[in-house]
């Protein structure tokens, strides 16, 4: 096993360093940059079909339901279709209104947790068309669906999913173009300036993993708090619940994810030296809201750390440490802003002497209720 981790401590962060070439595989045979259209050939979706879409309703458990929470914003605003997200394990009890005209995308690293195929059963029983995104090719939650899009990962070993949280966003952003373009909601400018946006994906990711030095002197200094507050708005609020997500099942931090603008109504209450504060705010259009949340913060003692765009110096000067990322078109940056989130969980537990890739009371794939 030791030899399968190649140069890397863990699987974890051999994984965190595949994603350029697991996003590399991920475009690749899907999107023509030349005509700048994309192709889903597994979902078998035609004009007609894609116009009778009523709802999208995505359902996963854990790290791909906060890939299905970005994915609802994309297909939401890029192809105009009411999407919302359903954790599985209430999804399935839920009595859920579903018609035919319903489609149910299902995200799953394994396809094989136990929740999210028994959602998917619910739904089936009520007409509703199953798609699915999945990692191991085989599993129920590929063979069950109508349709599914083979997530280009590869084999994950480390419990703490990373490269299985980035090839989903891709393959959602992919998806809500193809339905957009199917749809006709979009111009064929439009159509071209997204698919040409995908081709940076992998450089960008690649330029965050050049960082990791950074990521880790931040690390160093932070290993033994106790409580972490993560905070993002808009397309970027599930990069927060997934950065805290990551720190809580390797590092055993407690650290919670929360919609930013929800911080005055609450968890600002908890925030003192002792309770700092990691707020992602890229150039997005939630941007200038997410200045005011850090000030806030800020103004109550928090330290904070903030994931900011290059060259972003008005919101450096608010922070007591900055992860850098590079300028991402903003509908692909959750897939850049949670790198550094990745890196930072992982060497804070590795810098604890923790079992990054086997941590306690948790399985890889959950196939119980
Ligand atoms: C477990 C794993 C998580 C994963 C979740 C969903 O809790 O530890 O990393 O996100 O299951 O797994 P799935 O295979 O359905 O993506």
């Amino acid at each position: 096993i030791a030899a399968e981790k190649g140069e890397y401590r863990h699987f974890m962060q051999k994984e965190i360093h595949e994603q350029v070439r697991s996003l590399t595989d991920t475009l690749a045979g899907r999107v023509n940059f030349d005509e700048g259209k994309v192709r889903l050939p597994h979902l078998n979706l035609t004009p007609e079909k894609a116009l009778r879409i009523k709802q999208v309703i995505l359902t996963a458990c854990g790290t791909a339901s906060y890939a299905a929470q970005v994915g609802e914003v994309l297909i939401e605003r890029i192809a105009r279709i009411p999407a919302k997200t359903v954790i599985a394990s209430e999804l399935r009890y839920n009595d859920p209104i579903i018609d035919e005209n319903t489609v149910v995308l299902a995200i799953s690293q394994s396809g094989e947790t136990a929740d999210t195929l028994a959602a998917m059963d619910e739904c089936r029983k009520r007409g509703a068309t199953l798609w699915s995104i999945v990692n191991a090719i085989g599993s129920q939650a590929m063979r069950v669906a109508d349709g599914y899009i083979s997530m280009q990962a590869g084999p994950e070993i480390g419990v703490a999913s990373t490269k299985a949280f980035t090839a989903p966003l891709v393959d959602l952003y992919i998806l809500a173009v193809l339905l957009a373009d199917l749809r006709g909601v979009i111009t064929p400018e439009q159509r071209r300036k997204l698919v040409s946006d995908l081709r940076l994906v992998p450089d960008l990711v690649g330029r965050c993993l050049d960082r990791e030095a950074g990521v880790i002197q931040v690390a160093r200094e932070m290993k033994y708090i106790h409580n972490m507050l993560y905070l993002g708005r808009g397309i970027n609020m599930p990069i927060a619940f997934e950065g805290a997500l990551k720190l809580k099942e390797i590092s055993y931090i407690h650290a919670e994810g929360y919609a930013a603008g929800e911080m005055k109504h609450g968890p600002i209450a908890l925030v003192d030296r002792d309770m700092p504060v990691l707020a992602i705010a890229p150039r997005d259009p939630w941007y200038e809201k997410m200045i005011s949340q850090i000030e806030q913060a800020r103004a109550r003692g928090g330290g904070v750390i903030v994931v900011a765009t290059d060259g972003d110096e008005r919101v450096a000067a608010l922070a007591d440490h900055v992860f850098w990322i590079p300028e991402t078109p903003w509908m692909l940056s959750p897939v850049v802003t949670v790198i550094p989130l990745q890196l930072f969980a992982y060497h804070i537990a590795s810098l604890k002497g923790l079992d990054v890739d086997q941590p306690r009371n948790l399985a890889k794939s959950v196939t119980v209720e």
